[in-house]
């Protein structure tokens, strides 16, 4: 078993330990320690509170000690929804949508994700593995130890496995966890477009093959659908989950981003893991939400990239008693970064969330929507040992000094994988 580690001298540790997941009033409540330790032991957490306390420990004698010198602690940050694997930017479409082009018309042309499509099909896998491999290293910088992340450019059976392969490689290669998800259903590939009954026959292929080939080479956890008027509808989108459902494949969907297509509904009826996007909901929605277990997750990159002025309910959802989390979206479509410390300045100014609520949005109630809140996402004896140190006296700074990377050491299982120097 390897030393020990008694880590002191924070000026907060913030736990966000306690009942999960985290509703209303109680997402505010982090559970910030002041003179507090952590002793971790063996890629765990073996205990946390009060600085007088854990020092008396049997294994605190006998640990290396690592002193925080005034910075803050978090729990690892937990990036519920990414789009990983990609092979080039759209940084031309960008120059587009500032000229006023929009989103969906760059789709209907041809651009969009079927850009990002040929992109990576005509790339071999590892190039796209050595360019994740990068977003990996920047994601830990930023203090995210586990990732979510969806295939989803590939959109043929080759592909689509060749991007969840690379998923399971890179889990096993690396320290950053991933959590796979198919998203076969992103949109309906151009080979299928402008033929009778396109789309029909794709949706076939997905029920029929990707799925089933998918489920039995383990390679995803969540089965996605992008519910959208320039993507599928309510009906094919109810079809792709209900087979990825019948294969083991928890649904997650992509809704109301940017439109209402009742996504949101479907989603709480068929016990989703979470419904992410949400610009559009309405209040019968909201109303579904605050009753379930389906993750709201909010993506408040996405608008900020696209330069959209309609930011999901956030207010609405938290008082409402719905479980709301936060998420990059790391995507080169709508959303470019993998910094969840921007994603926390987005949720505090355009969310209106407060700096604690978006931390627990961020950590345990992302953790909840991947199925991992038993292990990560909070800082407590028992969880494994995934944290970020960040260079401030006052969690609040960490949104506050926005698009400054103030994280100064990152841990995963107890290992650094992290740190400024
Ligand atoms: O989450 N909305 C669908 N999927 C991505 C965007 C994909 C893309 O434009 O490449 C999203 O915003
Ligand atoms: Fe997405």
């Amino acid at each position: 078993m390897s030393t020990p580690l008694l880590i002191r001298g924070a000026s907060q540790i913030v736990t966000v330990g306690g009942r999960t997941p985290r509703r209303g009033k109680a997402l505010a409540e982090i559970g910030v320690l002041h003179k507090g330790a952590i002793l971790l032991c063996g890629g765990l957490i073996s205990a946390v509170g009060p600085v007088v306390k854990i020092e008396k420990l049997k294994e605190s004698k006998s640990a290396q000690v690592l002193d925080l010198d005034g910075r803050v602690v978090l729990p690892g940050f937990v990036d519920s929804h990414t789009h990983l694997i990609h092979a080039g930017s759209r940084a031309e479409e960008y120059e587009l949508k500032i000229q006023g082009v929009g989103y969906e018309e760059i789709a209907r042309k041809g651009g969009g994700i079927l850009n990002s499509v040929a992109k990576l099909r005509a790339t071999a896998s590892d190039r796209l593995k050595a360019r994740a491999g990068l977003f990996l290293e920047r994601f830990a910088e930023y203090g995210t130890t586990t990732i979510e992340a969806k295939s989803g450019y590939g959109l043929d059976l080759t592909s689509e496995l060749r991007i969840l392969s690379l998923h399971k490689e890179l889990d096993a290669e690396q320290p950053i966890e991933i959590v796979s998800t198919f998203l076969g259903a992103h949109a309906v590939p151009a080979e299928y477009r402008g033929k009778s009954d396109g789309s029909r026959h794709y949706l076939k292929l997905l029920e029929q093959e990707l799925i089933p080939a998918v489920a039995e080479n383990g390679l995803a956890e969540y089965c996605d659908v992008f519910c959208e008027r320039s993507a599928f509808s309510l009906a094919e989108s109810r079809q792709v989950l209900a087979a990825g459902k019948k294969h083991g494949l928890r649904p997650r969907i992509h809704a109301e981003q940017l439109s209402n297509t009742g996504a949101t509904q479907l989603a709480t009826q068929i016990g989703a893991a979470s419904c992410d996007h949400l610009e559009y909901l309405k209040p019968a929605d909201i109303r579904a939400l605050s009753g379930s277990t389906t993750v709201a997750t909010l993506l408040p990159g996405c608008d900020f990239h696209l330069g959209l002025e309609r930011y999901a309910p956030a207010r609405s959802l938290i008082n409402s008693g719905a479980i709301v989390a936060l998420a990059t979206d790391f995507n080169p479509g709508t959303s470019p970064t993998l910094s969840m410390p921007m994603v926390l300045s987005l949720a505090c100014t355009q969310l209106r969330m407060t700096p604690a609520e978006a931390i627990a949005a961020a950590t345990i109630n992302a953790a909840y929507s991947l199925g991992r809140h038993n292990k990560v996402g909070s800082l407590e004896a028992g969880k494994q040992a995934d944290l970020a140190v960040f260079e401030v006296a006052d969690y609040r700074e960490i949104p506050y000094y926005f698009g400054v990377n103030t994280c100064w050491l990152t841990m995963k299982r107890g290992e650094v994988i992290h740190m400024r120097d």
